[in-house]
């Protein structure tokens, strides 16, 4: 008998304002082609102002417990992978704790940036492994609209707001490649890249800031690094490419998204595509990408899933698993 984390339940939440590319053309120097044939965004979503990162989190979290038949009072933990927390503490977790009416357990926030879901899962798998928690929320959620230079064409066309939720529930499996739950993780950073993708605000500046990318950079690691931590995760369970039914990418750009695919020899009708619609929703882009693709009827129980991503630190890994 082996002890497995399996998804019990997804769900997301989108902010009401919706913002087309055109909308941009009116704020900085860009068009609707430049930015969807460089990056395949054509529209994101903006919270409002004073909707925070726990506001969107708690709304995705209350459609995953409802997509997995659950109260709060089922939930052991919650784990949100942000970096757009509401306040530099307590965290944002704790927020979405007390929005959720919960009133034991722990929560806590993970900071891994655009792999902070990743990361999430990961540790999530290992406190069920561990017998620390039975169920666990986990979120994604971000107000990258917020961490934006509305001068800066490079980088504000990019991304959006939103929140993902997952809830994973400890389960017995048979040891073999052929549980549900998750199977594999492989977790990476490298701490020489930090001037690549950064916020230059923060405690150290009395600032919040605003995020600052060296675009290209961060694209030829992307490339590099993404189909090499899928091929990774996969091996350390014996499965291959051929075995994965859908990569559920980081939604960063359809070039990146594409280009992991290429590398990893799976067509693209096997990938879950949502950069078009939400632009890039850093922790929260592969929570809303499951969720929407369960919703389109893409993704099954059974189904061998990957999930891959990349993002300022840099940090940047994979988890297998069948959902
Ligand atoms: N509209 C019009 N022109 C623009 C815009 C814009 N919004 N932004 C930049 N340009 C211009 C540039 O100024 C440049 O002009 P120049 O040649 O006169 O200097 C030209 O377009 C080309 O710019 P490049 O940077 O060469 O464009 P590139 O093809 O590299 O695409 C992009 C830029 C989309 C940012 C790409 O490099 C990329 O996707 N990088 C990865 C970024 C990413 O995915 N980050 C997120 C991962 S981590 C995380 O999620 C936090």
């Amino acid at each position: 008998m082996t002890i497995r984390a399996v998804v019990k339940g997804v769900g997301h939440y989108l902010p009401e304002r919706l913002v087309p590319n055109t909308e941009l053309e009116s704020l900085v120097e860009t068009s609707d082609e430049w930015i969807r044939s460089r990056s395949g965004i054509e529209r994101r979503y903006f919270a409002a102002e004073g909707q925070t990162t726990s506001d969107l989190g708690t709304r995705a979290a209350q459609a995953a417990l409802e997509d997995a038949g659950l109260k709060i009072e089922d939930i052991d933990a919650i784990i949100l992978a942000t970096s757009t927390a509401d306040l530099t503490f307590p965290s944002a977790a704790t927020m979405i704790q007390a929005n959720l009416g919960m009133v034991r357990g722990f929560a806590f926030d993970i900071q891994a940036v655009c792999a902070g879901f990743v990361f999430a899962m990961a540790n999530a798998n290992a406190l069920i492994l561990s017998g620390q928690a039975n169920r666990i929320l986990l979120i994604g959620a971000e107000t990258f609209s917020k961490l934006m230079d509305w001068k800066d064409r490079s980088t504000c066309v990019l991304f959006g707001d939103g929140a993902g939720a997952m809830i994973l529930e400890r389960a017995e499996g048979n040891g073999t490649n052929t549980d549900r739950g998750i199977l594999a993780a492989d977790l990476h950073s490298d701490g020489r890249q930090k001037d690549i993708l950064y916020v230059d605000g923060g405690v150290s500046t009395g600032i919040t800031g605003h995020l600052r990318m060296q675009g290209k950079e961060v694209f030829r690691h992307a490339i590099e690094k993404l189909a090499e931590t899928a091929h990774s995760s996969l091996e350390k369970v014996g499965l291959t490419s051929d075995d994965v039914d859908w990569i559920v990418p980081h939604q960063a750009n359809i070039r990146i998204i594409e280009g992991t695919a290429k590398r990893m020899q799976v067509s693209m009708d096997r990938v879950i595509v949502t950069v078009q619609d939400h632009g890039n929703t850093s922790a929260a882009s592969i929570p809303l990408a499951l969720s929407v693709g369960k919703q389109r009827g893409q993704i099954n129980q059974g189904d061998l899933l990957v999930t891959e991503a990349i993002g300022g630190g840099l940090t940047w890994g994979s988890v297998v698993l069948r959902w």
